[in-house]
């Protein structure tokens, strides 16, 4: 149905809860990118969980709260390797499988968030 938003396709709020509770488990297990992140990751979930519902076409919520997601830049504090947006990028594609993300929403999704994960590179590999 072309009238849905992808947050609708995919299955709304609940859906949403599902890959960020699938992601942060496995970035929290991976070697290069535990060290980047806080070790209580329950406010890093709750942005991610706002942030990916306007992402998708659904509320505002992010925004509504933090403003401009200006992600980019708020990635900066953080050294952002190539290699680390491939890792990124390999526990969110498990994320999306593990909360039973299919089809074309899927497709367009990933997408999406290759070309983010890219733009949020800010230094070489060592
Ligand atoms: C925050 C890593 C890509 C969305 C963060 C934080 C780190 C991080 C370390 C901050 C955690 C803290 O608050 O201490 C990475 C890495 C990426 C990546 C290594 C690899 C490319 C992305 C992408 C998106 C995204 C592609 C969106 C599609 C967010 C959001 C936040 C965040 C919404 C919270 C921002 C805020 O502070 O309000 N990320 N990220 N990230 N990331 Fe990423």
């Amino acid at each position: 149905d072309q009238t849905k938003t992808p947050y609708e396709a995919i299955g709304g709020a609940k859906t949403v809860r599902a890959i960020v509770e699938a992601f942060y488990p496995r970035v929290q297990a991976h070697p290069l990118l535990k060290p980047i992140f806080p070790e209580d990751i329950t406010p890093v979930m709750e942005k991610q969980r706002l942030f990916l519902t306007q992402f998708l076409g659904g509320p505002p919520l992010y925004s509504e709260k933090y403003g401009h997601p200006m992600l980019r830049a708020r990635h900066l504090p953080f050294p952002i390797t190539p290699a680390r947006a491939e890792a990124w990028l390999a526990c969110m594609s498990e994320a999306l499988d593990e909360a039973g993300v299919q089809g074309a929403v899927r497709e367009s999704l990933w997408a999406r968030l290759v070309m983010a994960a890219h733009h949020m590179v800010n230094t070489e590999d060592q």
